[in-house]
């Protein structure tokens, strides 16, 4: 099989870096983070890496590896802990990338559903392709007819790792609404950075994926921004990406790791936020 490609500068692309940053913190930090699958799917990617590669020693470049990771770490927690109380729940990866959440948190009764654009989906689909109980679904989730894809008659655990950003705040609280009447009892998982951190930190990001103008892109300050949404949506947990969950244990973790971990919650407020949909 030729080596799968994904195309420079389209939305799809800002995969690559949460995929890397998973293998990198699975060489670097093992006593924090394990990955077994980042590096056998990097491996299968036609991509330049060399960008990454090149600024692997650096502590900035780490750190962000770093948020990745944990972001991670923290959504499984989130999907286990929803696990614990629905077993064959719907697990749904919403702009899943190559992400292996789902396959990770898997406790051999709950249905896995990953979901992303086609190309994206196209690329899953050859290099890890949906196992039992698992589907892969090709959609853009602004198109609300995904919803009905879904079996959530046991329940059903959402999550967005690193995707909300490229939405408007509208998009986000229309698909919200949306998501809550259809899913009751439900849970929402999604991480989130305030407005410094959209202008300033990922602004770059965004401008290389051609979104020139930021300002209508979701960012959360407050918490109670994301309150009066709808009745049946209750804000549940905010908690930071970096300590939130698990405390930055690892021998390799540096001093500027916990620096910046600690910049991460107040200048740039990245937190993983949890809403519990009405039943
Ligand atoms: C930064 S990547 C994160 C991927 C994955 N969640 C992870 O943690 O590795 C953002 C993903 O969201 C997907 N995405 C963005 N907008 C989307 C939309 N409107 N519909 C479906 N997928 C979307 C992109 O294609 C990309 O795979």
């Amino acid at each position: 099989m030729g080596k799968i490609h994904i195309e420079k500068g389209s939305v799809q692309e800002t995969l690559i870096i949460p995929l890397y940053g998973r293998k990198l913190c699975a060489e670097q930090f093992p006593a924090l983070y394990q990955d077994p699958y980042a590096a056998g799917i990097c491996e299968s990617i036609d991509y330049d890496f060399t960008q990454f590669k090149t600024k692997e020693k650096s502590g900035m470049y780490q750190f962000g590896a770093l948020e990745g990771a944990m972001r991670e770490k923290d959504m499984l927690w989130e999907i286990k802990d929803y696990l614990e109380k629905h077993p064959n729940a719907a697990v749904v990866n919403l702009g899943c990338g190559l992400n292996m959440t789902g396959r990770t948190a898997d406790n051999g009764t709950c249905r896995i559903y990953n979901l992303d654009f086609p190309d994206v989906i196209q690329s899953r689909n050859a290099l890890v392709p949906a196992e039992e109980r698992e589907e892969n679904i090709a959609c853009d989730l602004n198109d609300f007819s995904w919803m009905d894809q879904i079996d959530a008659g046991d329940g059903a655990v959402l999550y967005a790792a690193g995707v909300f950003h490229y939405f408007t705040t509208q998009q986000i609280k229309k698909m919200v609404v949306a998501m809550a009447e259809k899913f009751p009892g439900g849970r929402l998982v999604f991480d989130a950075v305030g407005k410094f951190g959209r202008d300033k930190l990922m602004k770059g990001t965004l401008k290389s994926m051609g979104m020139k103008d930021v300002s209508g892109l979701f960012c959360v300050d407050e918490a109670s921004e994301l309150e009066g949404w709808s009745p049946k949506v209750k804000l549940t947990s905010r908690k930071s990406y970096m300590q939130g969950y698990y405390k930055l244990d690892d021998p390799n973790i540096k001093g500027i790791h916990r620096f910046l971990a600690k910049l991460c919650n107040s200048l740039a407020k990245m937190y993983i936020y949890r809403m519990e949909f009405t039943a």
